[in-house]
C-alpha cells in the first residue's frame, strides 16, 4: 500500500523536497507520495498529533521547526542530539524516531570533491548557526587536520567547539581574523546565508589569496554558483555548491524510510533542472 511522507515547515512553498522524493519514489517503483505540509511555529504540536493519528509514515523538518520538533518526538537519535537538531523522522509503528541528515549528507557531498585529502586538510568553517553545527559536528567526527569556526558572534562558536571537544580541539575566530588568513586553509565553507538570492551580491568574506589547490564550499543553492563561489573560482580554488549537500540528506532521509539507497546522481539531476542549473 502507498504510504504519504512530507515536509514540515513554514512558508515552504518553493522547497524541492516534493519532486525530488516523488520521482526517487516512482524510479523505485515505491507507491508512496511525498508533499509538503506548511506549519504555523504555534501549531507545531498539532501537527505532529495530526501525524501519528494519519498514520504519516516519515517526515522532513526543515526551518523554522528543527529544533522545537524535538521535544514532540519518542525517540532521537544519538547524532541528531549531539547536533541539537532533527531533520528527519521515521514513524516506527506510531513511534516517531528524530534523526539528522544534514551532516552525513554535507560529508558525502564534500568527499565527492576532497576524497581522502580532506584528512589533512586545515579548514575553516564560516557561521555557527544550525548548519554550521550539523557540519562541525561530522568533519570533527571523521578527523580533518585543523577546524576553526569563524562567527559574528563569537559566543555561538565557542559554544559548537565546545560541544565537539571529545572529537577534536577546535578554535574559534572573528571573521576579520579569518579573512586576514585565508590563505591558510586548504577548505573554506561557508554556512551562513550570506550571499542567499535574492542578496547575491553579498558574500561572507572577502577573498584575497587562497592557498593553491584550495576548496571552497557554500551550503547556498539559490544562486548555484554564490559570490562566494564565484570569487574563489576566480582565485583558482575547486568549488561546491550547496545541492550536494540538499541531495546527501534527501538520500539519506529517503533511505531510512525505504531501506533503499535511491540514485543520487539523478536526485541532483532533478533538482539541478528545478534551479534552472
Ligand atoms: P541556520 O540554522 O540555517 O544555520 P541560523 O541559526 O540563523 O541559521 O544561523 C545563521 C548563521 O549565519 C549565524 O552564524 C549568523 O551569525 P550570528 O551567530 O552572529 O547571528 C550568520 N549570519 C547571518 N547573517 C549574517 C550577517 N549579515 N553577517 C554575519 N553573519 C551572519
Amino acid at each position: 500500500m502507498g504510504k504519504l511522507f512530507g515536509l514540515l515547515g513554514y512558508k515552504i512553498s518553493h522547497s524541492m523536497s516534493p519532486i525530488m522524493h516523488n520521482d526517487a519514489f516512482k524510479v523505485e517503483q515505491l507507491p508512496h507520495h511525498y508533499q509538503l505540509f506548511d506549519v504555523d511555529p504555534e501549531k507545531l504540536k498539532d501537527a505532529v498529533c495530526g501525524i501519528k493519528a494519519l498514520n504519516i509514515a516519515g517526515f522532513n523538518i526543515t526551518i523554522p521547526h528543527k529544533v522545537a520538533i524535538m521535544e514532540y518526538l519518542d525517540e532521537i537519535d544519538e547524532t541528531a542530539q549531539m547536533i541539537g537538531a532533527v531533520n528527519t523522522v521515521v514513524n516506527d509503528n506510531g513511534k516517531l524516531i528524530g534523526y539528522n541528515t544534514d551532516s552525513d549528507g554535507y560529508l558525502t557531498s564534500l568527499l565527492e570533491v576532497t576524497g581522502d585529502r580532506l584528512k589533512n586538510m586545515d579548514v575553516l568553517v564560516i557561521g555557527a548557526g544550525g548548519a554550521s553545527r550539523a557540519i562541525v559536528y561530522s568533519l570533527a567526527k571523521y578527523g580533518v587536520k585543523s577546524l576553526v569556526i569563524a562567527n559574528r558572534t563569537i559566543e555561538k562558536a565557542e559554544t559548537i567547539a565546545q560541544d565537539c571537544k571529545h572529537f577534536m580541539q577546535i578554535k574559534t575566530s572573528t571573521m576579520k581574523e579569518s579573512e586576514a588568513n585565508l590563505v591558510n586553509f586548504d577548505l573554506i565553507i561557508n554556512t551562513t546565508s550570506i550571499g542567499m538570492s535574492p542578496n547575491i551580491d553579498e558574500s561572507p568574506i572577502e577573498i584575497n589569496e587562497l592557498k593553491e589547490n584550495a576548496v571552497v564550499s557554500d551550503i547556498i543553492y539559490n544562486p548555484l554558483k554564490t559570490k562566494l563561489l564565484q570569487d574563489a573560482e576566480a582565485k583558482g580554488a575547486t568549488i561546491l555548491n550547496g545541492v550536494g549537500m540538499f541531495v546527501g540528506q534527501g538520500a539519506l532521509a529517503f533511505e531510512k524510510w525505504t531501506g533503499i539507497k535511491p540514485d543520487r546522481k539523478r536526485m541532483e539531476q532533478i533538482v539541478l533542472q528545478q534551479l534552472g542549473g
